[in-house]
């Protein structure tokens, strides 16, 4: 069976390599194309992974690093950017072999019993053609109605499936949408948690993001955990379904996002404190964490007047009093040029390891890896 999963530009390698980990401990894996093949971009949108595995899509939707899963319904290969590529991303469509077990993997994931009737289609375009994404559209639609199993009609609002087309130059992708809104959308520690629930805050990490970066700290069971700068908490959860941990600590330095934090972390079995604090002075002993995670504020002005550099310089210099020797440092950033000059300047025991290129609503951001010198 195909899926295909979507991600933030930047994290295709991190996904691939979750869904590694989390078919390995299946039984029925067929098959994982290496991350050079598997990983398709569309530039400023999304990373795609595809992955092939006789596992169901219901276990794919654990994965965290993952925003939307699809099944995989249609590829279709040398499409002719004039008209003559309508017809052909038609007749793809209209034909393809995939569909049958698409439509089977939509029913198992969503638990729907009756077949489908109503359907979208959503369009992305990379590379020029000279047709409109509305045709595309139109020409998708045409062909489900006309040739996949069943009666279909196409609705504008609340379809019970979503063909998910992307024409990469000349090479066409469709997928029947397994996951739902809840996939990317911040909430509780424990899997029944709903999204309502969760207390918001403006500045608040994308769940999968948040996910990424604790995959980066090499989750194990012993890890003493620190967000010195949590907000509403996402990353402290993430670290809770990433797996057993000796204790978490969090803490912020703003009155309602303390609350948000508390809120938000309750659920989560195990040793979690949370504290009011000033992170350029952490009411904690030397060497006394294992793993730090953090999102940096990005601003210019932050905190009580301080510009960027003098806070990133203290927090650093804090963050490597409290970390263990051989700990991990793993930061979300929007400058690496400020982050290096104030481990430089303030925390040469940090060292710099691996950084990821990501994006943040539309901007380009770093996530940085360091390690304390042993
Ligand atoms: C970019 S946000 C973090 C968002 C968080 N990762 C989330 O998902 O909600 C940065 C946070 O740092 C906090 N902050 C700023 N200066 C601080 C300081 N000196 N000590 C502790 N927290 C601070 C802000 O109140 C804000 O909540």
């Amino acid at each position: 069976m195909y899926y295909f999963l979507q991600t933030i530009p930047g994290l295709g390698p991190l996904a691939w390599h979750e869904a590694v980990g989390l078919l390995a401990k299946g039984k029925n894996v067929a098959h994982l194309t290496p991350p050079d093949r598997a990983i398709r971009f569309v530039p400023g949108r999304n990373d795609i992974v595809f992955i092939e595995t006789g596992q169901s899509g219901k276990d794919l939707l654990k994965l965290r690093i993952t925003e939307d899963l699809f099944a995989v319904a249609v590829r279709g290969f040398k499409i002719a950017p004039d008209t003559q590529g309508l017809r052909q991303i038609h007749a793809s469509v209209r034909n393809s072999r995939l569909v049958g077990d698409a439509l089977n993997a939509w029913s198992k994931a969503t638990g729907n019993k009756r077949p489908a009737s109503t359907f979208r289609v959503v369009v992305r375009e990379i590379g020029k053609h000279e047709f409109r994404r509305r045709d595309i559209e139109k020409a998708v639609a045409d062909a489900v109605t006309a040739g996949w199993p069943g009666k279909w009609r196409e609705v504008a609002e609340d379809a019970e499936i979503e063909v998910w087309t992307t024409l990469f130059e000349n090479e066409l992708l469709c997928g029947v949408r397994l996951s739902d809104a809840k996939m990317r959308q911040q909430r509780g520690p424990k899997t029944s948690d709903a999204p309502s629930k969760w207390q918001h805050l403006p500045a608040a990490l994308r769940p999968a993001l948040a996910a990424a970066m604790i995959q980066l700290t090499q989750p194990s069971p012993d890890d003493l955990f620190l967000d010195p700068m949590a907000g509403s908490g996402t990353l402290l959860v993430e670290r809770a379904m990433a797996g057993p941990f000796g204790r978490l600590f969090g803490g912020d330095i703003n009155g309602p996002a303390f609350t948000a934090l508390q809120a938000n972390t309750e659920g989560i079995k195990g040793d979690v404190s949370c504290e009011r604090w000033d992170a350029r002075m952490l009411p904690l002993p030397a060497q006394s964490i294992s793993k730090i995670a953090v999102n940096l504020p990005f601003g210019k002005q932050v905190g009580a007047g301080e510009d960027l550099p003098k806070l990133y310089q203290a927090i650093l210099k804090d963050l490597e009093r409290v970390l263990q020797p051989g700990g991990l440092l793993v930061a979300l950033i929007s400058d690496q040029k400020t982050l290096e000059i104030a481990r430089a300047k303030a925390a040469s025991k940090l060292r710099a390891g691996p950084n990821y290129r990501v994006q943040v609503l539309g901007q380009p951001a770093f996530i940085c890896t360091l390690s304390k010198a042993v």
